[in-house]
């Protein structure tokens, strides 16, 4: 890997027992901090991204939301959130999933996206899979010409990337 990628990923924090006792959780907070690493992060996304046709980037809450609007300004696509319970406004398709730490539902709005639609769809990490199979599931909603699917950290030991079982191309940039 790249020096300047592996210096990023060097400055992920492990928070030993949060939020419950046995979960070693990945901090990203110590690598955005940092605007040198955001420089990075951002850079090396867009030029994995561009000219892919992408339209829309969707990012999950909250997490996802943090380099997913970065990524659809630098893009030049629209950014659509995926929500948690009664947070949108406006009819929505959902979808019922389980976390490494709990259960939660996801939400997006009907109208968000068509089937003209290139998506990326973003998050922070991929753990159990869980959420993003859920996301996956709502975008499958849409019938969109394709999907992109983007993580910053991927939890290899906890194999969510089987869970995902989708057709299409699934990233990460760092795995542990
Ligand atoms: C975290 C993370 C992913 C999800 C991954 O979100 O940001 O969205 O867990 O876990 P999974 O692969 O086991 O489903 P969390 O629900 O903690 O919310 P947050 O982004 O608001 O912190
Ligand atoms: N989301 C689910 N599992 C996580 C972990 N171990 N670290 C950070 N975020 C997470």
């Amino acid at each position: 890997m790249e020096a300047r990628l592996q210096e990023a990923k060097d400055s992920i924090r492990d928070v030993v027992d949060f939020p419950k006792e046995g979960i070693v959780f990945k901090d990203i907070t110590t690598m955005l901090k940092s605007e040198k690493h955001l420089n990075t992060l951002v850079e090396t996304l867009y030029q994995q991204y561009k000219g892919k046709g992408i339209t829309k980037v969707v990012g999950l809450e909250s997490r996802g939301f943090i380099l997913g609007t970065v990524l659809a300004y630098k893009l030049g696509a629209g950014f659509v959130p995926v929500r948690k319970p009664g947070k949108l406004p406006a009819p929505t398709y959902s979808e019922k999933y389980s976390l490494e730490y709990g259960e939660d539902e996801i939400f997006i709005h009907q109208d968000a996206l068509t089937a003209d639609d290139v998506v990326l769809l973003h998050d922070d990490l991929l753990a159990t899979g869980g959420t993003a199979k859920a996301s996956i599931d709502l975008l499958n909603r849409f019938h969109l010409k394709n999907v992109f699917v983007n993580f910053l950290v991927e939890l290899d030991f906890l194999k969510g990337r089987n869970k995902l079982n989708t057709k299409y191309e699934v990233d990460s940039l760092f795995h542990f």
